[in-house]
C-alpha cells in the first residue's frame, strides 16, 4: 500500500478495513475507548482508530490475521477456544492483540506467580 496516496485523515483502522481489506479488526466506538480497534504498532497495543496511517509508515502494525494461521493458531487464540472466551466475538481480534501485547509487556502472571 502506498502511503502517500491515502489522505491525511485517513485512520489505520479505516485503512487496513477499508483500503487493505483485512476486516479482523474491528471498529466499535472510534473514539479509543472500546478496544475493539487493537493492533500491534512495532509489538505495542495501540488504538488503531486514533492513529493516522500516514504516520505509520515504516512501522510493523500486526492485526489478528497475522497472530496465527488457521493451522497454526497463536497460543493466545487457542487459550481463547480452550477457555471459551470469545463472549459475543466483536471484541475478540482486539482482546487477542492486547493480550499478546500485555503479556510480552510482562503484565500477566500465573496464579502460582500471582499469589507470591
Ligand atoms: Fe473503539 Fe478504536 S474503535 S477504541
Amino acid at each position: 500500500m502506498v502511503l502517500h496516496s491515502l489522505e491525511p485523515r485517513v485512520t489505520l483502522l479505516d485503512l487496513l478495513r477499508d483500503k487493505l481489506a483485512l476486516t479482523g479488526t474491528k471498529k466499535g466506538c472510534h473514539h479509543g475507548q472500546c478496544g475493539a480497534c487493537s493492533v500491534l504498532v512495532d509489538g505495542i497495543r495501540s488504538n488503531a482508530c486514533l492513529l493516522l496511517a500516514v504516520m505509520q509508515d515504516g512501522k510493523e502494525i500486526t492485526t489478528v490475521e497475522g497472530l496465527g494461521t488457521p493451522g497454526a493458531l497463536h497460543p493466545i487464540q487457542q487459550a481463547f477456544i480452550d477457555c471459551d472466551a470469545f463472549q459475543c466475538g466483536y471484541c475478540t481480534s482486539g482482546q487477542l492483540c492486547s493480550a499478546v501485547s500485555l503479556i510480552a509487556e510482562g503484565h500477566a502472571a500465573t496464579a502460582r506467580s500471582a499469589s507470591r
